[in-house]
């Protein structure tokens, strides 16, 4: 049950609509046709409320600068008939260019820092809302949700200054942000040629029990942070060949290398496991865990080149942690590095996007995405569309961490049939950084032929409370997703 894998690994304007008529992917060339955006989408996040993306670049559509105009601009991406619409926010005084995104228990997208390095601004589902500026300015941050509904955030001297970005924490009720002294940005720091401008962005942070973030990378040495008063940390390790690691937190990172980190209890040191290495190296990529376990690797360059398609490592890998292992997928239609960004869909696909967003004028801006339909979702003859279960009803969408959850398939289940649950929390996607995206397999007990019960974590450092995808499986192929809200358990 508590088998946990998350990869550590205005005004509107109608601009494009996406003709759905066109050759139907195959397992040898799963990818959709491409899908034009008026940016290039350098973020992008699921809203939880409505299903559909909000997917955002910089100042400009095609490029940034860091003078701080104040303005974003932004897209909605309508999942469900295409259309993408445009618009510029200013209202937030907020260029919300590399900045940290986390979802919360509600839904809300929490976007922090970036090249207007101080500001705070949070979609609700339908609009961008101004919140109270950060106590220490940042960009290229990394944030998370923690258990009791706050976000913490460390690091990020790509803007604002350097040095001197340790934690601190953002209460959403009283929209304030409270420095956590005892969480230090020194420890993590990686020894980057940039120096510190570079060396503490981009934190590999977990949230996990008791109001704990584990930070796996980027450096080796790892910490666990404890965001409960003034802050602490304690050492966790360092990200090498240690001792064997069972089921529990899993990372890929972003060369080669990978590794499977085991994780129990905060504070304790983690597990390491040395995993065989992918078969391109990869700078800039993303990681995507598919609702079946396996981890989609996509993009990035063997040698790591801002605004360059040259190197572009354009064979994605899946990883299966049954075997641990990485077997390569069909070529990607478009190279997708710096500043690209993928996500998981509803409909278990993925969305892979973006790439460039130069200071000048460059053959890498990438103002279009794919979707990508992994293997699960085609019979054998990797032609003909693998006929897909159908959650037909949720009793109790809206429910909190421990209970239980009444689920209806639309047929009874077969002998010869495997039937399979689990739950993607909903994420946000920039930078490779996805601290929202994790995986828990939940087990079926059968009240009757159609009807099914699972029992959900009760540890919210686990299933942590906001929205959840919620996928049945038969033989390995996924449902679409019906919309769960985990609400936090009763104190
Ligand atoms: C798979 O899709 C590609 C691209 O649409 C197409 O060229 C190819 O013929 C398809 N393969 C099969 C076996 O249908
Ligand atoms: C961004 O793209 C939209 C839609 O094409 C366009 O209306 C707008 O003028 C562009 N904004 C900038 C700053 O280029
Ligand atoms: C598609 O959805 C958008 C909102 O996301 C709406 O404005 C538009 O009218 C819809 N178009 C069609 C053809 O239904
Ligand atoms: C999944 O959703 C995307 C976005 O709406 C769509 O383009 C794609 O065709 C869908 N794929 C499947 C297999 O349902
Ligand atoms: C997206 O499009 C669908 C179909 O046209 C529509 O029902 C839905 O309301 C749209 N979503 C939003 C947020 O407008
Ligand atoms: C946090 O630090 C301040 C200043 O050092 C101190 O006054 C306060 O007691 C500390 N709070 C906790 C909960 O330790
Ligand atoms: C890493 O682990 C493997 C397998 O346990 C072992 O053979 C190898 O010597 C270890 N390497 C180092 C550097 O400890
Ligand atoms: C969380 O804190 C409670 C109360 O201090 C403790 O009983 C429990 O063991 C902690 N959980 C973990 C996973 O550390
Ligand atoms: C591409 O990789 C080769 C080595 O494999 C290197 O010599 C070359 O400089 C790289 N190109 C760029 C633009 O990084
Ligand atoms: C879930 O199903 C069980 C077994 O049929 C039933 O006892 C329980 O009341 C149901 N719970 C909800 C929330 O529907």
């Amino acid at each position: 049950m508590n088998l946990f894998q998350a990869f550590i690994v205005a005004f509107g304007l109608v601009v494009g609509c996406v003709s759905y008529e066109h050759s139907p992917s195959n397992a040898t060339h799963p990818w959709s046709e491409r899908i034009d955006f008026p940016l290039i989408p350098v973020a992008v996040s699921m809203i939880p409320q409505t299903g559909d993306l909000v997917i955002w670049s910089a100042y400009k559509n095609e490029s940034f600068g860091v003078d701080a105009s104040g303005v974003t601009q932004t897209a909605i991406y309508n999942l469900t008939n295409g259309t993408v619409a445009h618009y510029s926010v200013d209202h937030t005084e907020h260029d919300m260019f590399c900045p940290g995104i986390s979802l919360d228990f509600k839904g809300r997208i929490i976007v922090s820092g970036g090249d207007t390095e101080e500001k705070t601004s949070i979609f609700d589902g339908e609009s961008w809302k101004p919140a109270a500026d950060m106590k220490i300015p940042r960009g290229y941050q990394a944030s998370t949700t923690i258990t009791d509904g706050r976000i913490f955030t460390i690091g990020g001297s790509f803007s604002g200054g350097i040095g001197g970005k340790d934690g601190e924490i953002y209460d959403l009720e009283a929209d304030e942000w409270t420095l956590l002294p005892g969480c230090s940005a020194e420890p993590m720091l990686t020894k980057d040629a940039g120096g510190l401008y570079r060396s503490d962005n981009h934190a590999w942070l977990f949230a996990w029990s008791n109001g704990s973030v584990l930070q796996a990378g980027p450096s080796p040495r790892m910490h666990w942070f404890d965001t409960r008063g003034n802050g602490s940390m304690t050492f966790a390790g360092t990200r090498a060949n240690d001792s064997d690691a069972m089921t529990g937190m899993a990372v890929i990172i972003a060369t080669s290398n990978a590794h499977l980190i085991t994780v129990r209890k905060p504070g304790e040191p983690v597990n390491v496991e040395a995993l065989d290495n992918m078969h391109s190296a990869r700078a800039f990529a993303n990681a995507v865990i598919l609702p079946d376990g396996k981890v989609f690797i996509v993009g990035g360059q063997s040698h790591p080149i801002v605004f360059t398609d040259e190197n572009a490592s354009m064979i994605p890998e899946m990883w299966d942690p049954k075997t641990k292992k990485f077997t390569e997928l069909p070529e990607l239609p478009t190279p997708r590095n710096y500043h690209s960004s993928a996500l998981l869909l509803p409909n278990a696909t993925v969305f892979v996007g973006g790439g460039g967003l130069c200071p000048w004028k460059c053959d890498a801006n990438h103002l279009d995405a794919h979707i990508y339909t992994p293997p699960y979702l085609f019979e054998s003859d990797g032609v003909t569309p693998a006929t897909r279960p159908i959650i037909s009803h949720v009793a109790n969408p809206i429910l909190k961490v421990g209970q239980t959850i009444n689920v209806t398939l639309s047929k009874p289940v077969e002998s010869n049939q495997k039937l399979t649950f689990s739950m993607v929390r909903m994420a946000s996607s920039t930078h490779t950084v996805n601290t929202d995206q994790r995986r828990v397999n939940v087990s079926p007990q059968a009240a009757t032929s159609t009807l099914f019960t699972l029992g959900l974590p009760r540890d919210p450092g686990v299933l942590l409370p906001g929205y959840w995808h919620l996928f049945a499986m038969l033989n390995g192929v996924p449902s679409e997703a019906e919309t769960i809200l985990v609400e936090p358990p009763l104190a």
